[in-house]
């Protein structure tokens, strides 16, 4: 397999839109034939990280890297920041806007989640600015 690279595009606060990235990386796992329970993972995974974007941040890039044995995945956002990463980890947590929870989001369960399904999770903020979230699914 020829190792190859995806970006997306996610604007902050478009709901119309939130999904269209995961699923982009989605068609493409189809493609190259990978395992269904891994590409749920990698799904779910994404998704997240993208509603994240949508959700909670102004502005994000996805970019999904395709590896012979593993993709790798990362979302950059200009947006508020975390500031407490242990604390944005806990289920439960959240801090989303009266908004975003009326859309069925803000359960606190979406990092957790992308913990649950990733071999190897990095997130790096910084308040003001915004955040990077990366990570890694072994195929
Ligand atoms: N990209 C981001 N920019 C700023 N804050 C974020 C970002 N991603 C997560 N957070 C913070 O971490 C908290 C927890 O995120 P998590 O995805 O677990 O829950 P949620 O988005 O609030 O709800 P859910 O994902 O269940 O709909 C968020 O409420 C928000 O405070
Ligand atoms: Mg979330």
């Amino acid at each position: 397999m020829i190792t190859m690279d995806i970006q997306f595009e996610i604007k902050g606060g478009d709901f119309n839109q939130a999904g269209k990235a995961s699923s982009k990386i989605k068609n493409r796992l189809k493609q190259l034939d990978i395992d269904p329970s891994i590409i749920k993972r990698v799904v779910v995974a994404a998704y997240e990280a993208e509603l994240n974007v949508v959700a909670h941040a102004y502005h994000g890039i996805m970019t999904a890297l395709f590896e012979p044995d593993f993709i790798t995945v990362t979302i950059t956002d200009s947006g508020p920041g975390i500031e407490n990463i242990e604390q944005a980890m806990q289920a439960g947590f959240s801090t989303a806007s009266g908004k975003v929870r009326e859309m069925g989001f803000g359960a606190g369960m979406g990092l957790p989640n992308i913990k649950k399904n990733t071999d190897e999770l990095k997130i790096e903020s910084k308040v003001g600015e915004g955040t990077t979230l990366f990570f890694k699914i072994y195929y």
